[in-house]
């Protein structure tokens, strides 16, 4: 049976991207079918909602979808689409490889860290969001829980034990911020006697950003709350070769919403040179959610070898194939 595939082209280099990566699902011919949904500024110039409520029922129908970066309108009132998306759907877990693709230029080589962020809880919920009347004093709630730690926290565990990874390291600021994140590093612990095979490691957030930069190949997996996380990804998607090869997948219970780390790029968008590979990256790590997993693996091994080879790179990456072009070459991979 075909399994439908929510599709949202998303804002800026967006519609570009998924295009592409569109192009590549359908090489591979496994089966895929696709339902068009739209949010963010698309859908306000459309005089809809950022998030319409057909784009939610469209996501709930099918198991995944494919989302390119959405530009969040800076204002009030605006919630991030992403935000709603991954509390709608109780994705509560966001998982982001950060892979060395050898032939890339970057400060490091083998480098290879799975993080594994908190994507619903947090500063990054949006609870309590508030300026005063006079503009003078904001305010923005952070709640943590202990069920929404465990949940997350067991994923991470479970996700090293399949993947066959050594140790979980878990970034907190218990120090300072004692009550949310203090929790936060007490189930940690607890969860950790669960899991005697792998080793335990906590880090404080800053000496975590200094430790990645300085010595990326300590790290294995790393779990974390929402804002950290979002933040030390990118760190990570810099030390191989940036944010145009950096996937990451949101997944809950029973769905999962596929996408790059990246935004919509505004400074490139419309150029045409944007590069596909990340978001290709996050269908990959799609087609192994839906069990496609030797598709998943030619689609990884086509990306890491016209990347690698170099000469049919986009700009980021130094070179000077248009997205078009460097998708042509992966598709010729994998016809090989
Ligand atoms: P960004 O990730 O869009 O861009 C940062 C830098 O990386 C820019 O110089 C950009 O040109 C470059 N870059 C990003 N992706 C690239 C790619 N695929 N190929 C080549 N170069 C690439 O971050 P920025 O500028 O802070 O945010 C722009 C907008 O995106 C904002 O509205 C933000 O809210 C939104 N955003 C959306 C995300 C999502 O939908 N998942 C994630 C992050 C930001
Ligand atoms: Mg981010």
């Amino acid at each position: 049976a075909e399994t439908r595939v929510t599709i949202i082209p998303g804002d800026g280099i967006g519609p570009d991207i998924v295009d592409a990566t569109v192009r590549v699902l359908d090489a591979l011919d496994c089966g895929l079918a696709y339902d068009y949904a739209i949010a963010g500024q698309t859908a306000l110039d459309k005089g809809l909602d950022l998030v319409p409520q057909e784009t939610l029922d469209m996501i709930g129908k099918n198991p995944v979808a494919l989302k390119g970066p959405i530009t969040t309108p800076v204002g009030k009132g605006f919630r991030s689409v992403n935000v709603t998306l991954r509390k709608y759907f109780d994705l509560f877990a966001n998982v982001r490889p950060a892979l060395s693709i050898p032939g890339v230029r970057s400060r490091y080589d083998n480098v290879d860290i799975l993080t594994v962020r908190e994507n619903i809880e947090g500063i990054y919920s949006g609870e309590g969001q508030m300026v005063s009347e006079d503009g003078e004093r904001a305010e923005l709630r952070s709640v943590i829980t202990r069920k929404e730690s465990r949940r997350l926290i067991r994923f991470a565990y479970e996700a090293a034990r399949r993947l066959g990874r050594k140790k979980v390291t878990v970034v907190h600021k218990a120090n300072i911020m004692k009550s949310t994140s203090g929790l936060f590093l007490d189930v940690a612990r607890s969860v950790a006697k669960e899991y005697d095979d792998i080793e335990h490691e906590e880090m404080i957030v800053d000496n975590c950003a200094m430790q990645l930069v300085m010595n990326p190949h300590r790290f294995d997996v790393i779990v974390t709350t929402n804002l950290f996380g979002d933040i030390l990804s990118d760190l990570c998607a810099g030390l191989v070769g940036g944010l145009g090869l950096a996937p990451g997948a949101n997944v809950g219970e029973d769905k999962g919403i596929f996408e790059a780390v990246h935004g919509s790029a505004p400074d490139i968008a419309g150029k045409g040179v944007a590069n596909p590979t990340a978001l290709m990256l996050g269908a990959a790590m799609m087609l192994d959610y839906l069990d496609l997993n030797s598709e998943a693996e030619r689609l990884r091994n086509a990306l890491r070898t016209v990347v690698g080879e170099g000469d049919k790179v986009t700009p980021d990456l130094g070179g000077r194939s248009s997205t078009t072009e460097f998708t042509d070459e992966v598709i010729r991979k994998l016809a090989q």
